[in-house]
């Protein structure tokens, strides 16, 4: 097996056996949105941005990345459903297997985290629930301006194999365009996740009510794709102990846990392991306390994601206000196998060079965190070295671009404003 639970002296940078793919660091590009494939076609843009990123045997995820129309909810991101895309995105993985790297796609369909002007024919977006996200929550609308959400339409129990469907030929797609691998993407309130989480499943039929019950989207979906591209070839994300999204769960362990008793059982049934587990750490989770009393402390989300790693028998990766030392730290004591570094990896196109030799690093932007801007904010932070007079040009540049539109997103840049918001800023 290529987990290794007591990894005692087991560095950040030492090679990792990840299944099937030899990595010779463990900092990982987690995946991020970034709203730069402009009308969800991935262009020279994302070749250079990846490209930057790429180390050799080192592993990156995609972007979330659109499985059919109707997955849609930021402006401007990559889908995987037409030839058009495939095309695109071939580009991508070509330029990151020029440089030795490893990548997976991450395969995402957002759910009620949408709106109607994302929608084919303005529809309403799908859900497990009729219910909408509270108003707390505001959606990034494609002018940049912000919006509440509208209520979604659960999906008919006859409609769910279609979407099941649709996550499958993604995947084949994904291995078209040259994917190592999919991420399928059961976090953060998306879709996926708003089946699992009993604070948004309201269903009464086989998709809600039990543990069991809740799980068996994200378990159809994951054996229809591995049974289509290889189980090997297969990543899990979850983030149980998070409520991005109104994504609150009465017990994220016990639900946290039933995913990953779920997975080994379909990993002995499949006779392999899937690629890997992929766990957000609610580490600086700024909004912790729900209504639905979904609180965990953030010792109780450490241990959580403990018991996690202790019982899913597989390759286990962490993300989520990680540092340099915390994720040496992490491997060190074998409570994760692999980190995913998101923000920091954003400003620091060299972060794994950065970490080995313990170079200081470029803040992050968060202003253009979703601009569309091909190069500002998204290619051209600087390399090691490059930092002088570059950095202050690149703040200029920065500050010219934010005017108009730009300027009200500071506020509600989702994934990073609400979850992620951590000291750091
Ligand atoms: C701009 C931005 C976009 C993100 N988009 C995604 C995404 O598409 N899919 C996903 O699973 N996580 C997404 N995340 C979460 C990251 O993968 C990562 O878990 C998070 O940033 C925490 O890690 P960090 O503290 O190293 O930034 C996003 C985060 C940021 C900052």
């Amino acid at each position: 097996m290529a987990s290794s639970k007591n990894g005692k002296g087991v560095a950040l940078f030492s090679p990792y056996k990840m299944g099937k793919f030899n990595l010779s660091h463990r900092v990982v590009l987690a995946p991020m949105t970034r709203c730069r494939a402009i009308d969800g076609i991935p262009n020279q843009a994302l070749v250079e941005y990846y490209s930057q990123r790429s180390t050799p045997g080192g592993f990156l995820i995609s972007e979330g990345t659109l499985i059919s129309p109707t997955a849609a909810g930021f402006p401007h991101c990559p889908g995987i459903y037409t030839k058009e895309q495939v095309g695109g995105w071939k580009k991508v993985v070509d330029a990151v297997h020029a440089k030795g790297g490893v990548i997976f796609c991450q395969l995402w369909h957002v759910g009620r985290a949408s709106h109607r002007v994302y929608q084919p024919g303005g529809a309403a977006p799908i859900s497990s629930t009729n219910k909408p996200i509270s108003k707390r929550w505001r959606i990034l609308m494609p002018d940049g301006s912000h919006a509440a959400y509208p209520a979604p339409r659960a999906l008919a129990r006859h409609e769910i194999p279609q979407i099941i469907q649709h996550y499958r030929s993604a995947a084949v797609n994904a291995i078209e365009a040259g994917f190592d691998g999919v991420e399928i993407h059961s976090a953060h309130g998306y879709l996926i996740d708003q089946f699992l989480k009993d604070g948004i499943n309201d269903r009464i039929d086989e998709y809600g009510g039990s543990l069991s019950n809740r799980c068996r989207f994200l378990l159809q979906v994951v054996r229809s794709v591995a049974t289509a591209i290889g189980a090997d070839r297969v990543a899990v994300r979850i983030s149980p102990a998070i409520d991005h999204l109104d994504a609150s769960d009465s017990n994220p362990l016990a639900l946290g846990l039933a995913v990953v008793e779920n997975l080994n059982k379909l990993q002995a049934e499949l006779h392999s392991q899937l690629t890997y587990l992929h766990v957000t750490q609610p580490r600086y989770v700024a909004y912790g306390q729900t209504e639905a009393g979904g609180h965990v402390s953030e010792e109780e989300a450490t241990e959580l994601v403990r018991e996690l790693r202790r019982a899913y028998q597989g390759s286990f990766m962490s993300s989520g206000g990680f540092t340099r030392q915390l994720g040496m730290e992490a491997v060190a004591q074998g409570d994760a196998d692999l980190v995913s570094y998101g923000r920091l990896f954003i400003s620091n196109p060299d972060l794994v060079e950065r970490f080995k030799v313990n170079a200081p690093l470029t803040r992050y932007i968060r202003k253009t965190f979703y601009t569309q801007d091909p190069v500002v904010g998204y290619t051209d932070y600087p390399f090691l070295g490059q930092e002088s007079g570059a950095t202050k040009a690149l703040a200029r540049l920065h500050k010219a671009s934010l005017g108009g539109v730009y300027a009200a997103q500071t506020l509600v840049f989702l994934e990073a404003a609400v979850i992620y918001s951590g000291t750091k800023g």
